[in-house]
């Protein structure tokens, strides 16, 4: 194991002094640092756990506690397909299935070039629009899968 960590980021930096090193705030801090690098890149742990100076294990066990943080880079836009119930009756898998031979990934993957991470969701709460494919917060509902070519490219 290494024990040496990478030069401390400033980013991270500014985001500690925002919360002034208050270690109750550690999800929030999380969620900043996710925010700025799309995932938690392994040495923003280890310099969140050195300044707020609490054990790098109970960051960790946060960080992989709560699904919304991500340990792996992501890319640019996450793409979430609904697969609850109602999405799935109205043909949620062949938009799944759409979604992962336009771009050559499973759900949890990335594609090469960091553009995109594809997840999926049991019910977003808006059956009666589905099937529905979130991309980041933008919400497309009525989704069928010779519609997925064009979301995808709307996309930088
Ligand atoms: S099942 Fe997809 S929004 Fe409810």
């Amino acid at each position: 194991m290494p024990t040496k960590s990478k030069p401390a980021k400033p980013k991270v930096k500014a985001i500690l002094d925002s919360y002034q090193g208050d270690p109750s705030m550690l999800v929030s801090i999380l969620q900043d640092v996710q925010a700025e690098y799309n995932y938690l890149p392994k040495e923003t742990l280890t310099q969140v756990s050195q300044d707020l100076d609490i054990p790098l294990t109970r960051v960790y066990s946060v960080a992989t506690f709560f699904k919304a943080f991500s340990l792996k880079p992501r890319g640019r836009h996450i793409i979430n397909v609904c697969l609850g119930t109602a999405c799935h009756v109205r043909g949620a898998v062949r938009i799944r299935d759409e979604i992962e031979r336009e771009l050559d990934i499973k759900p949890g993957e990335t594609t090469e070039d960091f553009k995109f991470t594809l997840e999926t969701v049991n019910c977003v709460g808006a059956c009666a629009l589905g099937p529905i494919v979130i991309i980041d917060s933008k919400y497309s509902g009525q989704m069928k899968p010779d519609k997925v070519k064009t979301l995808l490219e709307s996309y930088d």
